[in-house]
């Protein structure tokens, strides 16, 4: 068994989709271990972040996720970090393949309803993070 984080964004949060997305996950056999909603600040936003400093996206990326509600959740499942970038699909949803979340309610690579670990090591960090 290993674990990841997701976060629902709050695109899903404000369109009622955090239950379909527990749903996804809990098909997919993922065992959630943690989970609370939280309303993040831009400090704690930009160190989750960190990541990406210097990055254009960086503003409007913290402005989104401090626009609303997210909900992050440590999950559990055996290869639950690479099984969990597959589920959710590319962080493009233009791009993601079809059937994964992102393709399903993404609306744009800002507004892709999600986030997960992308790898053992950062997701170790970012549950740490959140929990
Ligand atoms: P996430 O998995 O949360 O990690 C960083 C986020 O930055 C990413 O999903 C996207 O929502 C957002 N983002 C916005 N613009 C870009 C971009 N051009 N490239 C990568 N990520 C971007």
């Amino acid at each position: 068994m290993s674990r990841t984080l997701l976060i629902v964004k709050p695109d899903a949060a404000e369109r009622n989709l955090i239950g379909h997305i527990i749903s996804r996950l809990e098909k997919s056999r993922y065992k959630i271990v943690e989970m609370k909603m939280v309303r993040l600040t831009e400090e704690v936003t930009r160190k989750f972040y960190a990541v990406h400093e210097g990055q254009p996206f960086l503003d409007d990326l913290v402005a989104f996720m401090t626009s609303g509600p997210v909900v992050p959740m440590a999950l559990e499942k055996d290869n639950a970090v690479e099984d969990l970038r597959i589920l959710i699909g590319a962080t493009n949803p233009e791009t993601a393949a079809c059937g994964t979340i992102r393709f399903e309610i993404g609306k744009n690579i800002e507004k892709n309803s999600v986030h997960a670990s992308d790898s053992d090591e950062n997701a170790a960090k970012e549950i740490a993070f959140f929990f």
